[in-house]
């Protein structure tokens, strides 16, 4: 089955590209930008990602992200990532970045987006990986300031495939960024959106009315509204549900509590993904290694999973009928 697993060509869309900052490469660009960590080894840094929650997760994830400088910072830190990913058996990425989070500690929007457009180029030549771009807005900051930093963004409007709403959930409603995702909109530009990891189900309904997104992030908690569920099956809304992200976060206490089996069985549009696989323990072939032990699928099952994100995935139709 782990053969089976790996060889499966799978797309991935659901992925934070700082999320993939493993430990190794986080000591090595400490050490190239004179940035000081408060940890002295590897071991330290993999010892402190014991989470309570989201955002026991995201305080560790804004300050590893610190070591991240320069263009070829990012360009590494992706270049890497779809190295391994490569290496399981994915043909796809999609990747969230988080640009108010570099703009904050003074990194420019072009040094963000220069490394990461010369990574995608680098793995579609060298890898035969595509890849997307999403370009999210932290929810825990002003709609103002995402509706600023969209307009910043116009020299890379051609670049991004959609906009996405990441970081702390709870507190922060979709409806909040209404004006940003109809500015998006009219661009032409895809959304999705985190809602119901942490959040409640009425968020993933907001995010459906208010964002108009063709994709949730998560959604997990759907099951706690029958009327949701029923809706989400008939649009055939896809969830990116990531099961080690939901784990360490402790959405759920054990994978086999885990709301997969129930989602699939109320006939939902499902993909795995690995979320931030350098903090949650795993990337795309650990996952569907995960859930093949905590629910004994079959391999159908996982086709038809790793299907649905091939579908779903924003790609060239030349690409996806290459990948079918
Ligand atoms: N949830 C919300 N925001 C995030 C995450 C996540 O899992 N990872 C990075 N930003
Ligand atoms: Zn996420």
């Amino acid at each position: 089955m782990r053969d089976f697993l790996k060889r499966l060509p799978k797309a991935e869309l659901h992925l934070h590209i700082e999320g993939t900052l493993e430990p190794e490469l986080m000591m090595a660009l400490a050490e190239r930008n004179g940035v000081s960590l408060p940890y002295g080894s590897v071991e330290a840094i993999r010892a402190a990602y014991d989470f309570t929650d989201l955002q026991s997760f995201l305080d560790l994830y804004y300050q590893g992200m610190s070591v991240l400088r320069t263009a070829r910072d990012f360009e590494d830190l992706a270049m890497d990532y779809f190295r391994r990913a490569h290496d399981e058996g994915v043909v796809h990425v999609e990747m969230h970045v988080d640009p108010q989070a570099h703009l904050a500690r003074g990194v420019a929007l072009a040094t963000v987006m220069e490394g990461l457009g010369r990574a995608r180029r680098r793995a579609e030549r060298e890898l035969d990986l595509s890849t997307a771009m999403i370009m999210a807005f932290l929810r825990d900051r002003p709609a103002d300031e995402a509706l600023t930093l969209l307009e910043q963004a116009a020299p890379y409007w051609e670049t991004l495939d959609a906009v996405g709403l990441d970081s702390a959930e709870r507190g922060n409603p979709p409806a909040k960024f209404s004006e940003v995702f109809q500015r998006a909109k009219a661009l032409g530009l895809a959304r999705v959106a985190h809602a119901g990891e942490e959040g409640p189900p009425d968020y993933i309904l907001e995010a459906l009315d208010a964002l108009e997104v063709c994709r949730i992030d998560h959604g997990v908690r759907c099951l706690e509204d029958p009327t949701l569920v029923e809706r989400l099956r008939e649009e055939a809304m896809v969830l990116t549900v990531c099961p080690l992200s939901n784990l360490r976060l402790k959405v759920v206490e054990r994978m086999e509590d885990h709301p997969l089996p129930r989602l699939l069985e109320a006939g939902l549009t499902l993909t795995l993904n690995s979320d931030d696989p350098a903090y949650f323990g795993g990337g795309m072939l650990d996952n569907f290694l995960a859930c093949r032990r905590a629910f004994g699928w079959s391999r159908e099952v996982f086709l038809d999973l790793a299907g649905n994100a091939i579908e779903a995935a924003f790609m060239p139709e030349a690409r996806r009928t290459e990948l079918r």
